[in-house]
């Protein structure tokens, strides 16, 4: 019997109803076990969201800098799993702090050392640089990344900036002021999802992956989106210099923190469309020197 670990931690259950969505091939089938476990924090985020603590969470996260966690169940650490489903959630363009505290842990290394293991990030839409760090902390576990699934909202970047702050300072999935499309993944893309864990049961029953992530991808797993990843880098860099600068100052969080919400609201609203703009008429030039490149190693492992 081959034993699947499902790895997850969810505030509206959305990456929840997506494990189970891919974990259902599994559930169906006697020569697989399968497990879960949730991660918890010891003193969790609230859900839903007000404004100061949202981005109050800001450098703590895009640092990296771990939290405590609740305990592992014994018996999922003394298990020996022939592959691990890795959920996540992005926050700051990072791992979120669960996520991060996780993987920084010491149960994390004693689950993860020497496995195969699968990432599913269920974001907004800007995963890609969070995906680079989650691969820095799955090689720390030494743990092998055979696969990524990154499920997004696939709605206009701007409005669903609008959507997703509606819902995560609700706590409702709804369409905002009634007019705006649903936020988050579509319930369709999330109800289909149990296609990938067909793909993935098949070659863990081979006991070889190779070839597995281009399927995956061919199945819609991975939509590459340049405007995304180029802002998601940008994003970093000017995120880098803010968490620094607020770390730095502790006397003058508060207010850093409320220049550093105005900035993100400028960033996206202001400073993104223009750059997009030029990228745009770029975007032959901009083939050639790199988005075809980029576009193979984000779909990649
Ligand atoms: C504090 C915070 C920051 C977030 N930052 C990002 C981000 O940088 N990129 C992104 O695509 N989604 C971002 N999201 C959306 C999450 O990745 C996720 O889709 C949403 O919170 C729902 O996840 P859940 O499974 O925990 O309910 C953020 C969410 C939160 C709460």
């Amino acid at each position: 019997m081959k034993k699947v670990l499902v790895v997850y931690y969810t505030q509206s259950g959305q990456l929840l109803e997506i494990a189970q969505q891919i974990a259902k091939p599994f559930i169906e089938d006697d020569a697989f076990q399968l497990d879960y476990h949730q991660i918890k924090m010891k003193n969790d985020f609230p859900f839903p969201w007000n404004g100061d603590e949202f981005f109050d969470t800001f450098p703590e996260t895009f640092k990296q800098i771990p939290q405590e966690l609740q305990p592992v169940n014994p018996e999922i650490l003394s298990t020996d799993y022939d592959l691990i489903l890795f959920h996540y959630q992005v926050w700051y363009l990072t791992p979120s702090i669960p996520i991060n505290s996780f993987l920084k842990s010491e149960e994390a290394k004693q689950i993860l050392s020497g496995k195969p293991v699968v990432t599913i990030s269920g974001s907004r839409n800007m995963w890609a640089y969070a995906q680079e760090k989650m691969k820095v902390l799955l090689k720390e576990n030494e743990a092998s990344l055979v696969g990524n699934i990154a499920l997004t909202d696939r709605h206009n970047n701007l409005i669903s900036v609008i959507t997703i702050v509606d819902w995560l300072f609700s706590g409702i999935k709804k369409r905002a002021f009634g007019i705006f499309p649903l936020p988050g993944v579509a319930q369709e893309e999330i109800e289909s999802s149990d296609k990938f864990g067909k793909i993935i049961k098949s070659y863990l029953k081979n006991g070889n992956f190779i070839g597995m992530q281009e399927e995956l991808v061919a199945n819609g797993a991975v939509e590459f989106k340049f405007f995304l990843v180029s802002m998601d880098q940008k994003g970093n860099r000017m995120f880098n210099i803010w968490s620094n600068l607020i770390l730095s100052n502790p006397k003058k969080r508060k207010l850093l923190v409320q220049l550093f919400k105005y900035y993100v609201i400028c960033a996206i609203y202001i400073l993104s469309p223009i750059v997009n703009i030029i990228e745009l008429i770029l975007y032959p030039l901009l083939w050639v020197l790199k988005i075809k490149r980029q576009k193979k190693y984000f779909q990649g492992v």
